[in-house]
């Protein structure tokens, strides 16, 4: 009989000990690559369940201390805030986003104080705080004003500076956003606030779930004339430099999965920290897939993660942050 294993060459020879894989393994996931997001809602002991996101919840602030303790308890360095604002404290331009007792403001302060080891990062954009749910000021014709637009996220950066926190994170895709953000905190001595960039963010049908949780879908059209067309590599690239250029600490893409090739790219071609936002829409297929008995939840999210740091990704902003942390011990 024919001798199939003639040749010396054979990979399997490192794969069949456990010890020998855990030895050879190239990506590891710990609990230091993550950041957390928090919905918030204003109101006392609300901890209200996401329909289209299974075990994550819109949280008012005492609620979401004491998720921020589950995340230091874990070993989670940092939380992403998200305001979710009540229709009656909506306007046209969004300026509940800037109030200094505003929700993520109140927040943010409550946070520091109580777990200085955890970093706050806010989301700076106005969608979540206009009528219309537009990222930033309409002109009449219903483009967006970008000059309008960048003087009120200078107001609102430097009000959450101010509430104590350490990152600002502009995801509105407007171009100087960096810049505008950096002027107006270094003017005010707010020299240490760091700026994470959403630089490549790709105008996503990935978001969906998102837009429910925060109530920030736009009334009317879509965020195509902002946000990246999902066809395009090289624009991206545009898009990094310009923000690198006018002062981004690190830089976000987004989302992850679907754009596993940017975030390689992106990390070869720069040495910022690069990190990687695996949105509401992963989260919520990988659950629904899950609960119809399809994919085992633990098995595909653990892998999804690791690709997205295997893609090059420094640090991953995952709804599923807690329950990861649990696997992983
Ligand atoms: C905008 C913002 C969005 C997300 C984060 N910041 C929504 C959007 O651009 O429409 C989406 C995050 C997610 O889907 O998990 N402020």
């Amino acid at each position: 009989m024919k001798h199939f294993f003639a040749s010396s060459q054979q990979p399997r020879r490192l794969r069949r000990h456990p010890s020998m894989r855990a030895l050879l393994r190239e990506t590891l996931l710990q609990p230091s690559d993550f950041l957390l997001p928090i919905f918030l809602v204003e109101g006392e002991g609300i901890r209200s369940e996401i329909i289209s996101m299974p075990g994550v919840y819109r949280h008012s602030i005492d609620s979401a201390l004491r998720l921020c303790a589950e995340a230091a308890n874990r070993g989670i360095p940092g939380v992403l805030l998200f305001g979710v604002m009540d229709a009656s404290v909506k306007d046209e331009v969004g300026s509940a986003s800037w109030q200094s007792d505003g929700l993520v403001q109140r927040a943010s302060r409550a946070i520091k104080g109580q777990f200085p080891q955890l970093l706050v990062i806010a989301d700076a954009c106005f969608c979540e705080y206009t009528s219309h749910g537009h990222c930033g000021v309409l002109a009449h014709d219903g483009d967006r004003d970008d000059q309008a637009t960048l003087e009120n996220l200078q107001q609102q950066a430097l009000s959450y500076a101010e509430a104590g926190v350490d990152v600002i994170a502009p995801s509105g895709m407007v171009d100087g956003m960096v810049m505008a953000i950096r002027e107006a905190l270094d003017a005010a001595r707010h020299e240490r606030v760091a700026i994470l960039s959403y630089a490549i963010k790709y105008a996503s049908a990935f978001y969906g779930p998102f837009r429910d949780a925060a109530d920030s879908a736009p009334s009317f059209g879509d965020r195509r004339a902002y946000q990246m067309d999902p066809a395009n590599r090289r624009e991206a690239f545009r898009e990094l430099a310009l923000d690198l250029e006018e002062g981004a600490d690190m830089v976000m893409v987004k989302p992850a999965m679907p754009y596993l090739d940017l975030i390689r790219d992106v990390r070869e071609r720069c040495d910022a920290p690069v990190l990687a936002y695996q949105v509401s829409g992963e989260y919520s297929m990988l659950h629904a897939a899950a609960q119809a008995g399809y994919l085992d939840l633990q098995g595909a999210l653990l892998e999804s993660l690791l690709s997205i740091k295997r893609a090059g990704a420094d640090a991953i902003i995952s709804y599923a942050a807690l329950n990861v942390c649990d696997w992983l011990r």
